[in-house]
């Protein structure tokens, strides 16, 4: 049987979900995507007028099909977590179940398990701001909705993952190093989020058998990147002082991806994983 994937943050064919989708689709496995609720409609309604269809293209020239698309928020575990202000707003009143336990839930309910997680999610609503300037709740946001949101669904899918199965999500050099403009937590978020992934790799690994690694991304023009505003100087300066001087293409990190779900991996788990043409290697700007 080939594996099933579930991919979480996926809202257009911009970004590197819809990329990983597509590179675990050639490797043979099913795809299956969240996508956040105020986005759904427009994602859905895209995909049904075909206007996706020449990125679904596969190397093998047939359409990357997606078995079926998910609502859900992944800052709220349970429906008890939901606010009045959110449940009556009309953006979500049109869907349900979209909480993760409930999300869950549905794909036992529809596939009984799967073998392959993706977090490819992210959100800061005081990232332009810098970190001395964000506020308690700005900053428990960011690391609410992109780095809690991974343990959330990792914790809420590991009952149905099959052994041998594997995460991965998507992290940022920011955790580390300096990188002015990354803010309103989201640098803290995403060091949090590859903490978790060493502890989580223990935990899953030997409870359930489940690897879990993230890849730390160079930059991509995605939806999420432009609302940060710094995107084409970031590509600009991978451009200027990375080894490898080239744009960095999503179909790259996607590749990565697929490696690390598949068996050729099979002893890597809790690593951070750079996909970002060696940025991350460099002491000094060039
Ligand atoms: P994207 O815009 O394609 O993906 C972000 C997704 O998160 C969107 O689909 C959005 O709808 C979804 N989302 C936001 N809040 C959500 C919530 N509460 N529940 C469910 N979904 C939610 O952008 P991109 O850049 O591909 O982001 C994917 C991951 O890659 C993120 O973790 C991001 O931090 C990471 N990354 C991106 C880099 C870049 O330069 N674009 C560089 C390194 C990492």
């Amino acid at each position: 049987r080939g594996k099933r994937a579930f991919i979480a943050g996926v809202a257009d064919d911009n970004g590197y979900g819809w990329a990983i989708a597509k590179s675990l689709a050639a490797a043979g496995a099913e795809i299956l995507v969240g996508t956040w609720v105020p986005a759904l409609n427009i994602f859905e309604s895209s995909l049904r007028r075909g206007k996706f269809d020449e990125s679904r293209i596969l190397p093998d020239g047939s359409l990357m099909e997606i078995t079926k698309v998910y609502p859900m928020d992944a800052v709220y575990d349970c429906p008890e977590d939901v606010p009045e202000d959110v449940k009556t707003n009309k953006r979500y009143s049109g869907s349900s179940n979209w909480t993760v336990q409930e999300l869950v839930e549905s794909v036992k309910k529809d596939f009984g398990s799967i073998d392959i997680l993706v977090h490819s999610l992210a959100n800061g609503p005081e990232v332009s701001k810098p970190l001395l300037e964000t506020s308690r709740n700005g900053y428990l946001a960011a690391l609410s909705a992109s780095s809690y949101s991974f343990i959330s669904i990792l914790k809420h899918f590991l009952p149905i993952m099959n052994p041998g199965g594997a995460s991965i999500s998507l992290t940022y050099i920011a955790s580390e190093r300096i990188i002015p403009g990354y803010g309103g937590g989201m640098s803290s978020a995403k060091a949090a989020l590859e903490s978790d992934t060493r502890v989580l790799a223990f935990e899953a690994g030997r409870k359930h058998k489940v690897r879990v690694n993230t890849i730390s991304a160079g930059p991509l023009r995605s939806r999420a990147a432009k609302a940060i505003g710094f995107i084409d100087m970031m590509i600009d300066y991978s451009l200027a002082n990375a080894p490898l001087q080239k744009e960095l293409s999503a179909e790259e990190v996607g590749n990565a991806a697929a490696f690390l779900a598949s068996p050729l991996a099979s002893a890597v788990t809790g690593a951070v994983v750079y996909v970002d043409n060696g940025l991350n290697a460099m002491g000094v700007g060039v």
